[in-house]
């Protein structure tokens, strides 16, 4: 049987909305089924086992304001078995300190209800102060930073993707 698997991210993004566009199409079949986070509900997140998700930090270190009113339903929510993939957009220059911090915030709101996060990344290759999505020589996500290496973002992408479909 194939894994029914959701990718979530704002419609109404240009940038990470593009990006998740990628993922989609990187993929493959069977199709991923594309959520819009400013919608979610419990009942979204209890429909599927497997999940994308976006996350492009905001505000100095913040998830994107469209999170906030789910956050504290999510937070309420066992995730046992559910395991979460998470991608994000930062600027590593602009923010340096606080790059893609919200991979790390939603990563600990994951794992404190209990979910799994796959889809770890080295953090060689990118040059940053500080980032809430760090453990040790990892992010617990794949950072994307297209103000600044727009150019490897395909190939992340790909080997990011090919990584998932082994760890899913
Ligand atoms: C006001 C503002 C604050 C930002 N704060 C951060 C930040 O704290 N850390 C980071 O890595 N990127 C930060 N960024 C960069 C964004 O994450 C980046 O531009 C991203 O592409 C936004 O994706 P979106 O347009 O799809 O939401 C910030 C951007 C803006 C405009």
């Amino acid at each position: 049987m194939s894994k029914k698997i959701a990718i979530v991210y704002s419609f109404h993004t240009h940038k990470s909305k593009r990006i998740a566009e990628k993922v989609i199409e990187g993929w493959g079949e069977p199709k991923l089924e594309p959520v819009n986070a400013e919608e979610l509900t419990k009942e979204m997140i209890e429909k599927y086992d497997y999940f994308i998700m976006s996350a492009p930090t905001w505000f100095d270190g913040e998830l994107p304001n469209y999170w906030d009113e789910f956050v504290p339903d999510l937070e309420e929510m066992d995730l046992k078995n559910k395991k979460f993939a998470i991608f994000g957009l930062g600027d590593q220059k602009g923010y340096s300190e606080n790059f893609v911090d919200a991979i790390g915030i939603l990563a600990e709101i994951l794992e404190e209800c209990g979910g799994t996060i796959i889809g770890h990344t080295p953090v060689e290759g990118y040059t940053f102060e500080a980032s809430r999505a760090q453990r040790g020589d990892n992010f617990i996500g794949l950072p994307l930073d297209q103000e600044n290496q727009a150019r490897m973002t395909n190939n992340r992408l790909k080997a990011w993707i090919e990584q998932l479909k082994k760890e899913f």
